[in-house]
């Protein structure tokens, strides 16, 4: 009888109001929009409609019309959402009052309304609703011609999506303010989340990001051209122009596309990682330019006041010059939360300032600015005032300008290897007075063994690291004579350049001899074609692993520079941290963190150890890898090919964290190349991919089959290159794919992890690992599309084309490296 009832309501209702049935992109005050239509913004960039992630609910949302996966970018109604079940579905139209609103019922009455704009004042007839281009949909008044008023737009009220030319900030006359809020499950639930990035403006204006109410992030105070914590900012990128301004009537944050073709887009995701996306339209995905807390010295406060955040020591926190940890205890347990105090008290008139480079500012909340001071004046205003702590100018452009003086704590600063601010920091005069040179500039650990080496040794090193580099790069480029070698070699003597090397700790002989036992035998935890591993530990307790390269190594030297270039340029929570270096005489060592649980081969094929790695350690392993890898192709500086990924080369910390190790092989690409040729062919066989070895050409591709080959022995428990028990000389990858075929997969999987609860996922990831491995390196995914396959950003996946290598090894070609192989056999580093 209701329902009855509700129907004829509905009828006599809907009388009143057209639905909309053509794409368009407005809707007038006699038009209706219902839950089986949309409205299309007038480039068919946009699409504002009704959707219902995985649950019954409905919500009103906008996305891009063209992109599949569907990328929602606004949400309007998600803490309200409408019962997909309810009788009558939802409904949006201008209400009496003007605004747009939206119903679960054709009926206006206040009991129906589930969302509404909540703004204007006018009439009904006066007013459209329009989407535009830019993905804004704006409640526009009929007879103002200008086309950028508006009543109301949903650019004000942002979910977790920021779109080019879309504000994010505060307007101190209004007191009104705009930020992000991730959904509570992305790709499922968009109702409001724990994650929120928000600009704070206490101080100098920063961006924070929020778990609730605990900041976990901060971007740094703007700098003219980013935020002082964002070194991967660059504006040149796909024409990106960030702005950002701020003044007595507010802050505002955005960012603009030279191109409108191009999206890009920032978004909070339900994990809290702040992300900056473009589309690709070749490879139809998103790919990550840009994300946050990236490594552990993102983390806000993870070392306390007056230390810095250094993702190239160990431990990451280290005191500024001239303090000392306050809790020694703690410090070396490596929980730096505590930070440092200092050595000698303040005099007041006679401090001096101690200058610090290559910093993310510290945090801002109690300053004083003055936008029109120099640096110099500054430093004297701070001079004069006992309680300043610190300076710094605002702006690095223009050779830096304005001023910001610290009262109180110093918290929050990091350090980059080559970009970053100057802060200076005050100290007792007689501090400064005994400043060594050539280390120590950043106030790094002064324990014994990282040596204070003097200036001239320093010159010497970098003298005969050059030199050591230009006769390995000249021998490369002898052998072709072709113009990618040249320039890479080129790049390479620039890059090594910009490598100080006293920026990387140097550590004396003899304190490495007695922290490995005179590298005695029982110390030995490996031995590679170059040399061998030992394991050692340090007067204050830290275990390290140290290669030592042979002396007639002439191959290991040129490995052994291209580490130290690459890798001390690198900071990652899954790549293996180089400590620092030694270099005396013919002795040449790397000094690393010792990773206690050794490598995952030693897990992965072993028939009792492997039992530790159940199906969530293997998923937590491969999805680490897989970041570890975007980073090195990505999201670093430099654009790194690893070319020797492995089991042996995946090293586990007491968590089982994953870090890649190994940069022996590694190369560094120039910003524009994308595909290398090479006479000699290194790596590992059973991991390199067909092209590689065939005709010695090396991508980013290649390291996405080598990931291919190592998730599908992750998931299998066995080894690609010993893969004998088949009766039909498959490898690994030809017995997966006759699987695949036969629709038999699930006999791939390990026993040990094969559960019903988790094959889903399982399934998935063999599926990730057959399109990586394919044999045409243009249809494997980027690294940057596994990694959203992982996260289940994208769901469909394509089908895979056959694998390269399906037969058991052929016939070694070119010139294999031999010794690559026995490297394989280090441990426990
Ligand atoms: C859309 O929904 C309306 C009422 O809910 C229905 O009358 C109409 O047939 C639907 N149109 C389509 C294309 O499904
Ligand atoms: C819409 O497309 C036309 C033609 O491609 C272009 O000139 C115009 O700038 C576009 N407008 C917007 C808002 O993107
Ligand atoms: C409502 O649910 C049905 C199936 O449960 C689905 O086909 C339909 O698309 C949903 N409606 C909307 C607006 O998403
Ligand atoms: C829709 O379904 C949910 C769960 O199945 C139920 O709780 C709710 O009452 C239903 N709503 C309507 C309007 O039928
Ligand atoms: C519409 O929503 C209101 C408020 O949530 C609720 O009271 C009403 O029962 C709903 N009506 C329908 C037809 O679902
Ligand atoms: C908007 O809605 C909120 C609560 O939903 C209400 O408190 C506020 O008064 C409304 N504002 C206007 C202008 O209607
Ligand atoms: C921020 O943007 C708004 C809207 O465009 C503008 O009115 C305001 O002046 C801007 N504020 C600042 C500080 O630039
Ligand atoms: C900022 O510094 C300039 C130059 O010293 C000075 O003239 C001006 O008064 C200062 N402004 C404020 C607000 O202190
Ligand atoms: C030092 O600066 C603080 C903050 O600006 C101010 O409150 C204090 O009065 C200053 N002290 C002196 C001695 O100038």
């Amino acid at each position: 009888m209701r329902g009855f009832f509700l129907l004829f309501l509905l009828i006599t209702s809907s009388s009143f109001l057209i639905t909309i049935s053509t794409s368009t992109d407005t809707l007038t005050s006699s038009q209706i929009l219902t839950t089986n239509q949309t409205l299309v913004s007038s480039n068919q960039t946009f699409i504002l409609g009704f959707i219902s992630e995985t649950n019954s609910n409905i919500y009103l949302a906008i996305w891009y019309k063209n992109i599949n996966p569907r990328t929602i970018v606004w949400v309007a109604n998600r803490d309200n959402p409408l019962q997909n079940n309810s009788t009558n579905g939802g409904f949006l139209k201008i209400g009496d009052n003007g605004n747009i609103v939206l119903l679960n019922s054709s009926l206006d009455s206040d009991n129906n309304l589930v969302w509404s704009s909540n703004q204007t004042t006018l009439t009904k007839n006066q007013v459209f609703l329009q989407l535009l281009d830019n993905g804004n949909l704006v409640l526009r008044e009929k007879n103002v011609n200008d086309p950028t008023k508006y009543l109301w737009q949903s650019f004000d009220f942002p979910t977790d999506t920021l779109l080019p030319s879309m504000k994010m900030g505060w307007n101190f006359d209004k007191k009104t303010e705009k930020h992000l809020t991730a959904w509570k499950s992305t790709g499922e639930d968009p109702s409001t989340g724990d994650y929120s990035f928000k600009i704070d403006f206490h101080g100098l204006p920063e961006i924070f990001l929020w778990n609730d109410e605990k900041i976990i992030y901060r971007s740094g105070p703007w700098n003219g051209e980013r935020f002082s914590g964002v070194p991967e900012m660059e504006p040149d990128t796909d024409s990106i122009v960030f702005d950002f301004s701020s003044n007595e009537h507010g802050v505002n944050y955005s960012f603009m596309i030279g191109n409108p073709s191009i999206f890009s887009l920032l978004v909070v995701d339900s994990s809290g990682g702040l992300q900056r996306r473009t589309w690709v339209e070749s490879s139809k995905t998103w790919t990550t330019f840009w994300y946050a807390p990236k490594d552990q010295c993102d983390d806000y406060k993870e070392c306390g006041p007056y230390s810095v955040c250094d993702t190239n020591p160990n431990p990451f926190c280290v005191c500024v010059k001239g303090f000392s940890p306050k809790n020694e205890q703690a410090w070396k347990l490596r929980d730096g939360s505590d930070g440092c105090v200092r050595n000698i008290n303040l005099d007041c008139e006679s401090d001096k300032f101690y200058h610090m480079e290559n910093v993310k500012l510290p945090e801002t909340s109690s300053v004083f600015v003055n936008m029109t001071m120099g640096i110099d004046e500054c430093g004297d205003l701070c001079h004069r005032n006992c309680s300043c702590s610190g300076y710094a100018n605002v702006y690095i452009t223009n050779g830096g300008s304005g001023c910001v003086m610290w009262f109180g704590e110093l918290v929050d600063i990091r350090s980059y290897f080559d970009v970053g601010q100057d802060l200076f920091v005050r100290l007792a005069a007689s501090e400064i007075a005994t400043v060594t040179p050539a280390i120590d500039t950043n106030g790094k650990r002064n324990v014994t063994p990282i040596i204070i080496a003097t200036v001239i040794v320093a010159t010497i090193i970098i003298a005969a690291c050059t030199y050591f580099l230009w006769s390995w790069a000249s021998k490369r480029s002898a052998g072709s004579g072709q113009t990618p070698q040249e320039n890479q070699s080129a790049s390479l003597i620039r890059d090594v350049k910009q490598v100080k090397i006293e920026d990387l700790p140097l550590f004396e002989f003899k304190n490495i001899s007695t922290a490995t036992n005179n590298f005695s035998s029982a110390n030995k935890i490996g031995q590679g074609g170059f040399g061998s591993v030992y394991k050692g530990e340090l007067p204050d307790g830290l275990e390290i692993a140290v290669k030592r390269l042979s002396r007639a190594s002439g191959q290991g030297l040129e490995e052994f520079m291209n580490e130290v270039i690459v890798i001390s340029k690198l900071q990652h929570r899954n790549l293996v941290r180089l400590l620092g270096c030694c270099i005396e005489g013919e002795e040449k060592m790397l000094v690393y963190e010792y990773m206690p649980n050794n490598s995952l081969d030693f897990y992965l094929f072993e028939p009792i150890k492997k039992k530790v790695l159940d199906w969530q350690k293997r998923l937590y392993i491969i999805e680490g890898i897989s970041r570890g890898l975007l980073y090195l192709h990505r999201d670093s500086r430099l654009r790194i090919i690893h070319r020797d990924l492995k089991p042996g080369n995946i090293l586990l910390d007491g968590e089982l964290n994953p870090k890649i190790s190994d940069f022996g092989m590694a190369r560094i690409f120039g910003g524009t190349e994308n595909e290398c040729n090479t006479r000699r062919i290194v790596g590992t066989y059973g991991y390199m991919s067909p092209e590689y070895v065939m005709e010695g050409l090396f991508s980013e591709k290649s390291d996405v089959f080598s990931f291919g080959v190592l998730l599908l022995e992750i998931i299998s428990g066995r080894k690609n290159t010993s893969f004998y028990n088949h009766e039909q000389a498959l490898s690994l990858l030809g017995y997966a794919w006759k699987l695949w075929n036969e629709d038999e997969v699930v006999s791939l999987i390990d026993p040990q992890i094969c559960n019903q609860e988790y094959l889903d996922d399982i399934l998935r990831c063999i599926h990730i690992g057959l399109l990586c491995v394919q044999e045409i390196a243009k249809e494997r995914p980027t690294m940057a599309t596994v990694v959203s396959m992982l996260n289940s950003e994208i769901v469909k996946f394509p089908r895979p084309f056959q694998p390269g290598f399906i037969q058991r090894q052929i016939e070694r070609r070119g010139e294999p490296s031999v010794n690559r192989v026995t490297v394989t056999s280090m441990q426990g580093r």
